[in-house]
Parts: structure tokens; sequence; C-alpha cells
């Protein structure tokens, strides 16, 4: 099974209207890539980088389970859909954390999400105490198992991003040999929950990925691309990123 690669950036809450030049720059390099890119930006920036760049995957990073109603602050998938944005990322376990986002929460934002039309990536990952207790495989096999939608009827709109809690922006990252156990256990509750469409899902790795370490990274067989964030803020770190998935 051959999957394209994708390299998704999610820029958290960075980015006001004077970095549309990094949206842009990494769009135009985008079309000539042999990798799918995207960038999942702030709400405040989705229409905008949207009209500026044209074509280019530009994607939200959470979304609401309900269509609309009384929740706010929230943005539902029409919303985002509205604003142009073709993906969302749900579940980032800075969301779990903060947000108290559970399983069952992330499982019907990836439900809303897909129903509505978008791409999703869901993460998913373990602590350092799971990582040093040698738990890190099943508790995040778990974790997915419970926030899987209950069916991914184009697995090409369906990522699952494994991000190890104690990697992201930290400069740490798990060695190839932890990452291919992950992504090959990941793998396998994808085919035991979707079958054949399991296989197709692509199982991105995200935390402290940078150019220093894309090439490595991508080498291991069940990694199907990045999930990238502080190095997705500038075209300059982020490109060589694509490339090295390319
Ligand atoms: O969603 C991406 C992220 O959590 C990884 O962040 O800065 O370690 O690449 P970073």
């Amino acid at each position: 099974m051959t999957r394209r690669k994708l390299v998704a950036g999610n820029w958290k809450m960075h980015g006001v209207s004077a970095d549309l030049t990094e949206v842009t720059s990494i769009a135009l390099a985008a079309e000539t890539a042999d990798a799918d890119v995207a960038l999942c930006l702030p709400a405040t920036l989705i229409e905008r980088a949207v009209r500026a760049a044209p074509g280019f995957a530009i994607g939200g990073q959470d979304v609401h389970q309900n269509e609309k109603g009384a929740h706010t602050g929230c943005i539902s998938a029409a919303m985002l859909l509205d604003a142009g944005a073709r993906l969302t990322i749900v579940g980032h376990s800075e969301r779990r954390e903060a947000q108290g986002e559970s399983d069952a929460d992330v499982k019907a934002k990836a439900e809303a999400a897909l129903a509505a039309g978008l791409s999703v990536i869901l993460c998913v990952g373990e602590s350092d105490a799971i990582r040093e207790a040698g738990k890190a495989v099943e508790t995040v096999a778990a974790q997915l198992d419970a926030s899987l939608p209950g069916s991914v009827a184009e697995a090409s709109r369906f990522s699952v991003a494994y991000e190890p809690i104690w990697a992201i922006g930290t400069g740490k990252v798990p060695s190839t040999a932890d990452i291919d156990e992950m992504h090959t256990a990941l793998r396998a509750r994808l085919v035991a929950a979707f079958g054949d469409a399991g296989s197709e899902v692509r199982i991105l790795y995200g935390g402290s990925v940078k150019a220093s370490n894309a090439v490595e990274i991508f080498a291991v067989p069940d990694v199907d691309g990045a999930l990238v964030g502080g190095a997705s803020l500038k075209a300059t770190d982020f490109l060589p990123i694509v490339e090295a998935a390319s």
C-alpha cells in the first residue's frame, strides 16, 4: 500500500496578517511538491489565507461537534467550510489537556467534521509518565480506539497523528524504533476498525519534527507524513520538511 505523504503545519496560537506571506510561500512550493501539504491556522486567518493562496489546503485546529448553538467561542464544521477550510485537527493534546476534551468528544468532533466534508487529522499521544511506565503503546492504542469515528467512507480524508506529549515543542523525539512500534500498533487498530480502508489511512508523526530529523522519521514504514508545530511557522523551516517527504 503506497500512501502519499501529508505534511501539515499546525500554527497553534501564532499568526497575524503579516504572516500570510509565509502561507503564500509555502503554498507556492506545495504546487510542485510530491506530497500533500496543508496549514492549520488560527481561525482568524483562515479566510484571508484561502484568498491569498487559492487552491492550497488551509485548515482549522479544532471543530465543535454540533452544527450550531449556544457554544461561545466555538466553531462548527460548516463555519470552517464557509471560510474556505478543507480540513481540521481534532483531539490535539493541548486541547485534550487544557479544554478537558475526552475521547468521546474527539470522536464526535471527527464524525461531525467528516460528515460535513472536511478532512480530519485526529491526534493521539502519551505523556512522559506513561512512556516511562512502559505503557505507551497500550495507552495510545486504547485512546485511538475510543476516539475513532464510527466509519471512514473516504480514507484519504482521515489521518491519525501520533504526537507524544513529551516530544511537543521540546526538541525531544522518540527513537525511530519507538515510532515504528507505535505506528505499527496504530495501523493494526485502524485495520481492525475499518478493514481495508484502515490500511489507506495516513498515520502522521508529530513532535519536534525539523528539517534535521525529517528524513529519518519519514523513512519509518508506517510514517505517512508529519504534523509540524514550531517548524511550520516559517517557510524556510517548513519547506525542507516538505522536501524530505517528497
Ligand atoms: O501539532 C503539532 C505539534 O503539537 C508539534 O509541535 O512544535 O513540537 O513541532 P512541535
